[in-house]
């Protein structure tokens, strides 16, 4: 399966700070965004991604996560010139795609929880579409589900002023290789956005989208605005000081998993001992920090 981590829009909710630095690489406490999205793909075991952002910002993800291969991964990287939509992610990459199924998540997404890497890698190869349903105090900001008396999704809108539930869409998506085709012909919805709540609907009119009660024990955290980006700060970093385990740790869950050596971690904590994260991934090792 491959992923797509879909980093661009323009971040209007958080001027000034991404007047020059977008959104996703901002810190949430201490790594840049794009590393919580980025470490739930790879514990999906996805290994070839896909980043998207815009034609001004593609370049400093580049130089950030590179070609992928200090992960045991690949990494490519391509441009969305306007903001079409996060459904136009799949516009963008069908070349990438090439007829398997993709995952979608987007950058600024940040998941934490017990069980979760096994809950993603159980999406492998959907028939359909697979996405979660997670029940929030306000879910008029987002694409909100409505289940029948048997948790049966029966409905899904997008931004509805008077939501049929609580139960909000979190922005991490999987899908077989239809949706290439679905999102090539859709078209833009009120918003004037190509807006992957109407690819959804699609898969749940033809009974082919799967929809799972994403757990309160999963914190699924926003970063849409100042409140919400130090809030998400704080939460990682008081679970973090508490257990001594980074929460989205790319480079840690890339070794967990085997995609990379115990060399090669050695390396890469070598490479960032100074700042505490290198002797984090050095500790997971048992080599002590000098
Ligand atoms: O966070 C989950 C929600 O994400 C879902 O519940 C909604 O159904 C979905 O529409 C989306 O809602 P948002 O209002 O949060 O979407 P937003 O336009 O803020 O875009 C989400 C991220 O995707 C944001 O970091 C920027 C990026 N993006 C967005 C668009 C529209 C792009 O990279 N390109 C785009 O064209």
């Amino acid at each position: 399966m491959k992923g797509i981590l879909l980093a661009g829009g323009s971040g209007t909710r958080l001027k000034p700070l991404t007047d020059v630095c977008c959104k996703q690489l901002l810190p949430v406490y201490d790594k840049p965004m794009v590393y919580y999205p980025l470490t739930a793909l790879l514990l999906a075991d996805i290994r070839e991604v896909l980043v998207i952002s815009t034609p001004k910002d593609i370049g400093a993800f580049r130089e950030l996560l590179g070609d992928g291969r200090q992960l045991g991964c690949r990494f490519e990287y391509a441009v969305q010139d306007q903001p079409r939509g996060i459904a136009d992610a799949f516009r963008v990459g069908a070349d990438f795609i090439d007829g398997d199924s993709c995952a979608l998540i987007l950058g600024d997404n940040i998941f934490y929880g017990s069980g979760l890497g096994d809950i993603l890698r159980s999406c492998g190869n959907p028939r359909g579409g697979i996405v979660f349903a997670y029940p929030v105090a306000d879910p008029r900001a987002f694409g909100v589900v409505e289940f029948d008396e048997n948790l049966r999704a029966i409905s899904i809108e997008e931004k509805p002023e008077r939501p049929k539930s609580g139960y909000a869409v979190p922005g991490i998506y999987f899908y077989n290789p239809e949706v290439v085709r679905m999102a090539q012909e859709l078209r833009p919805g009120p918003r004037g956005e190509l807006e992957i709540t109407d690819i959804n609907r699609q898969y749940l009119e033809r009974g082919q989208l799967d929809v799972r009660v994403m757990k309160r024990g999963t914190a699924w955290l926003d970063t849409g605005t100042f409140e919400n980006l130090l809030q998400a700060a704080e939460f990682i970093s008081v679970v973090e000081k508490r257990q001594g385990f980074k929460i989205g740790c790319p480079e840690e869950v890339a070794w967990r998993r085997g995609f990379i050596s115990d060399e090669q971690l050695k390396a890469l904590g070598e490479g960032t001992r100074k700042s505490g994260y290198g002797e984090y991934l050095l500790s997971l090792l048992g080599v002590a920090a000098g």
